[in-house]
């Protein structure tokens, strides 16, 4: 029995590598497609060396495009592919452009699909990602769950599905994992930053960065913060700052996107975290930093409601408040609500889940 997981961006390849392992421990064949919507070195092969992944059975490279001709290539290149042989099962992590198009690749081609991190929603459609994870909600065979409010999301939408189950975030495993030698390691003091004086930020979705007002109110507003930002800068916001001509303030240090240990180390390192990413809110909550978030809908409401992060948008005021109140957040915050996400054994369940899928494919 052949189990193929298909990933193509970065937060793919962090969901999918203790699944990987869990697999080949299990002694079932497991194999990575890769599709290669993340093209640079930063991207994606960077993840895959430093999570110990091996070199994907098959590369797609679709490269850069437009979401629409990303989709299609990579629909009719995973056609092709299973023409010569196809995988009994295929793991789809997360919401990208990339899982979408796996989803229907594997479908049109008769591969069931197992979706990791399914049922997960912010609630707002207009979300390239919120589409992608309903329709392939919709299309998967079995739903592995991160969260119990994922699964009651699956039920509430009456998503038919053959199995939903919630076997926790396999991120968390991921960040258990690695998260002594991100501590061992110190990015920020190379960068001339000390330990809990210094803010850590990134942002990168098309909401925040491709709207030159909003990507202009955030930097103005964290260039006006009292301590000094370290700001892992994604190609695309790059791209954006050239473009619209926005020059940050001298407190705010630009980075080339980090490697995973990095990055986690420095989240550990910081005072607090401002970000749009919904996994870097996961990271900062498990590492019990505080977090700003840059958006108005979180799909980790859980978080919010602990009191580790805060909702702000890109207005400037709702950040330095925000800010402001993050300065003290008790431990007990993040304890609070820790478990929600597993208890970091979400991969040995994932396999547990596709195995006796494969043995007993059928609902539940
Ligand atoms: C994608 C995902 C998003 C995820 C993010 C993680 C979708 C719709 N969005 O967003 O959910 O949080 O990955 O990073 O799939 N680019 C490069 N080099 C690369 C990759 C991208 O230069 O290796 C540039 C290109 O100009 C590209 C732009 O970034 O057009 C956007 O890349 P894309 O893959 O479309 O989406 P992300 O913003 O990375």
């Amino acid at each position: 029995m052949k189990v193929s997981i298909i990933l193509g961006t970065r937060p793919q390849i962090i969901k999918s590598a203790p699944v990987y392992v869990a697999f080949r421990s299990s002694g079932l064949e497991c194999e990575i497609v890769n599709t290669g919507q993340h093209y640079d070195y930063e991207m994606n092969r960077q993840f895959f060396s430093e999570l110990q992944l091996p070199d994907p059975a098959a590369d797609l490279n679709i490269g850069a495009g437009t979401p629409s001709q990303q989709v299609s290539a990579i629909i009719s290149g995973l056609g092709e592919l299973f023409e010569k042989a196809k995988p009994e099962i295929a793991l789809v992590p997360g919401d990208t452009n990339s899982a979408l198009a796996a989803g229907i690749g594997c479908v049109k081609s008769g591969v069931p699909v197992a979706h990791l991190e399914a049922g997960c929603r912010s609630g707002e459609f207009r979300m390239a990602e919120e589409v992608n994870r309903r329709l392939l909600d919709h299309m998967s065979h079995l739903l592995l769950c991160p969260t119990s409010r994922c699964v009651a999301n699956v039920r509430r939408e009456h998503v038919l599905a053959d199995s939903v189950i919630n076997v926790g975030d396999t991120m968390y495993d991921s960040l258990l994992k690695l998260a002594p030698r991100a501590s061992a390691s110190d990015p920020a003091s190379e960068l001339g930053l000390r330990h809990g004086e210094y803010v850590f930020m990134t942002l990168h979705r098309a909401e925040t960065v491709d709207d030159p007002a909003a990507l202009r109110r955030v930097m103005g507003a964290v260039g006006r913060l009292p301590l000094p930002v370290a700001f892992s800068v994604h190609p695309r916001t790059r791209a954006r700052f050239r473009e619209f001509g926005i020059a940050p303030r001298p407190n705010v240090k630009l980075m080339e996107p980090l490697p995973y240990i990095e990055t986690l180390g420095m989240v550990s390192g910081s005072r607090l975290v401002i970000t749009d990413s919904g996994g870097l809110q996961k990271e900062a909550f498990w590492l019990g930093r505080p977090s700003l978030i840059t958006r108005e809908t979180t799909e980790w409401g859980e978080i919010v409601r602990s009191g580790a992060a805060i909702l702000v948008g890109t207005d400037p005021k709702r950040i330095k408040l925000g800010y402001d109140r993050l300065q003290k957040v008790e431990p007990a915050r993040f304890r609070s609500a820790r478990r929600i996400f597993g208890d970091g054994n979400a991969s040995a369940k994932v396999v547990d889940a596709v195995e006796g899928y494969l043995r007993n494919p059928g609902r539940d």
